[in-house]
């Protein structure tokens, strides 16, 4: 009821307004400012198994699987160890390699997703060490595992994952903040930087959160599209990927998500004056190329709805909508710039009358195969 809604209209808009409040939540007694240090205490108590490790596996289904294709970003960066991200139903399924040399992360909001606990159980009898990264405190999955961390950002009602991405992608930063600590592999600039960085980011959600309003009107104008392109780079790939998911999930339009420079490479060819593109376009290393890809968009008459950093006036001369987004770290991005797609999924399954906390053909979470 209303209650439980605290006000909102579904559990979906509360959940992605709670943002601010679940990463502080998740972030407490792991990230000390003052201190400038992440402590997992997995990684205290498992030490010696993490840091033997060669390689990291991560599996997943769904949302979460998108976070960790971020979490191997951050982990490969910061730690300097190989990941591999795999869906959890095509690594039980394919005979893989997998030794005691490895580290297999399994992330799931539920816990309970069937492809995931039986690549956990799989990856076990390879004699893997197994992290878990979960939200339902005492569910199968990290019954399952050797150790983990717990996201700890409440219960997610609505069946399109919002809070749970955002607390396991900020889970995986400090999974690899606190293993590149150990390892050695982090000057202390970067290190500190990111921390820093981290510990404020609840802040720039809240800010971003104001936008709010803004995306509901300019839904309305794109509630009708029938397909839409993300793209991204780098970090925000899997953000992309994130935001055709939400869109596809609720409101039943096409979408694809893709890397941005790929697009030469096929979707280009579906650019036409019907064909809405959101592009995460924030100010870092991959600014300009991705810029030359909104030209390429706009030279083709597609209508560009682009993610900016704030203050970004180049990009918003040449494209149809913007959104500025408060600037960060790189590898934080996915953290503020994943707000505006879950809202622009949000307002226009509104518009469209759909069912938002209870998709057709969906479940919270899938148990059988
Ligand atoms: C279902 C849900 C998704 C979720 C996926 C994985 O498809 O609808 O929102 O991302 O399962 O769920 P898990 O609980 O393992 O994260």
């Amino acid at each position: 009821g209303q209650i439980e809604k605290g006000g909102y209209p579904h559990f979906m808009l509360k959940e992605i307004f709670e943002q601010p409040e679940c990463l502080t939540n998740c972030m407490r007694g792991r990230v000390n400012v003052e201190a400038t240090n992440v402590t997992l205490s997995a990684v205290i108590d498992y030490k010696k198994q993490l840091l033997s490790a060669k390689r990291i596996i991560i599996v997943g289904c769904g949302t979460s699987w998108h976070a960790g294709l971020i979490g191997k970003q951050i982990i490969e960066s910061l730690c300097r160890i190989p990941v591999e991200v795999e869906y959890a139903s095509e690594f039980r399924y394919r005979n893989p390699v997998v030794t005691d040399k490895d580290i297999v992360v399994a992330i799931s909001q539920s816990g309970e997703t069937a492809d995931t606990l039986a690549a956990v159980r799989l990856a076990k009898q390879c004699g893997a060490f197994i992290y878990g990264i979960c939200n339902v405190i005492g569910a199968s999955i990290p019954r399952a595992t050797d150790t983990g961390s717990y996201i700890h950002v409440g219960p997610e009602i609505g069946v399109a994952s919002t809070k749970a991405f955002t607390g396991q992608v900020t889970v995986l930063t400090m999974l690899a903040l606190a293993l590149a600590k150990e390892r050695g592999t982090v000057d202390d600039d970067t290190y500190f930087s990111i921390v820093r960085e981290l510990s404020v980011i609840p802040q720039k959600m809240q800010e971003t959160l104001e936008l709010n309003d803004r995306i509901a009107m300019l839904s309305r104008i794109f509630t009708y599209a029938r397909n839409f392109l993300y793209l991204g780079r780098g970090y925000n790939y899997p953000v992309a990927l994130e935001g055709a998911l939400k869109l596809k999930e609720i409101s039943y339009i096409h979408a694809e998500g893709y890397p941005a420079a790929e697009m030469k490479h096929g979707p280009i060819a579906l650019i036409d004056s019907d064909m809405p593109v959101v592009v995460i376009a924030t100010r870092n290393s991959m600014y300009e190329k991705v810029l030359s890809n909104i030209q390429e968009i706009k030279a083709r008459k597609g209508k560009v709805i682009a993610l900016v950093t704030k203050g970004d006036d180049t990009i918003s001369k040449m494209v149809d909508e913007v959104i500025e987004l408060p600037d960060t770290q790189e590898c934080l991005e996915p953290l503020v710039a994943t707000i505006p797609l879950q809202l622009l999924a949000y307002h226009i399954a509104v518009c469209k009358g759909k069912n938002v906390d209870q998709p057709r053909n969906l479940a919270k979470s899938v148990t059988v195969e």
